[in-house]
């Protein structure tokens, strides 16, 4: 069973994942940071050939999995789960995102990993283009104002030298890549239940979405 939430950076959409994953004894599973891990092996490879990369990337060992209340990479033995988290690697990784060949590896490493366990996932097309018979979509959203201010908290433990102004101006313009990419852009599935999170508490949006799912589908 498969649960998907999309939405724009910084919505809110991973840790309410998690956070009904752990409530729910569910798996969460997040493809931006599968995006990011890419992102961040192309950097530290020194930014070669994009075509050549990521026609190779099926040599990469990738594991990705939900472990002890954290969805954790790793990358032929490299433990990327904190790496993949910095500024470096989040002003690139809209750009990796937007390749073909780059989202139909991410794609394929996704729908193996889901047909283990139950998960809820979160990303840009889960419910249009990766998993369009999902059995429940959300799409969350907030303003730009708020979503800026909720990514920059998370970024300064990481990474020290960010400003709020930098992560409201890497918002805008992931938003705007993500939206107009060719190659499944960010868009609401016809049939996502919309979660506007302005204005909202964590706990109040975690507990919405659990009544829908609740109400939605039998998960014993
Ligand atoms: O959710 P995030 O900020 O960690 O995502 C990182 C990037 O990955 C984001 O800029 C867009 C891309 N992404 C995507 O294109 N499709 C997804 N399903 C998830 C993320």
């Amino acid at each position: 069973m498969i649960i998907v939430i999309d939405g724009p950076a910084g919505s809110g959409k991973s840790s309410t994942a998690k956070a009904i994953a752990n409530r729910l004894g569910i798996k969460f599973l997040d493809s931006g940071a599968l995006y990011r891990a890419i992102t961040y092996l192309w950097l530290k490879s020194g930014k070669p050939d994009k075509a050549e990369f990521f026609e190779n990337l099926s040599n990469i060992q990738l594991e990705a999995d939900f472990k002890d209340q954290t969805f954790y990479v790793q990358a032929g033995g490299e433990d990327l789960t904190d790496k993949i988290r910095t500024k470096y690697v989040a002003d690139q990784v809209s750009e990796i995102a937007s390749y073909k060949i780059a989202r139909s590896f991410v794609n394929s490493f996704m729908r193996d990993l889901v047909k283990k366990d139950t998960y809820i996932a979160d990303g840009r097309d889960l419910g249009t283009a990766v998993f369009s018979d999902a059995d429940l979509k959300f799409y969350m959203d907030a303003s730009l104002k708020e979503r800026a201010k909720r990514r920059f908290l998370e970024m300064k433990n990481s990474d020290s030298s960010v400003t709020l102004k930098d992560v409201m101006k890497n918002l805008r313009s992931r938003d705007e890549k993500d939206q107009n990419r060719d190659n499944d852009p960010l868009k609401r599935a016809d049939d996502a239940i919309i979660i506007d999170t302005t204005g909202k508490s964590f706990e109040e949006q975690v507990s919405e979405m659990i009544s829908i799912i609740n109400e939605k589908l039998n998960l014993n």
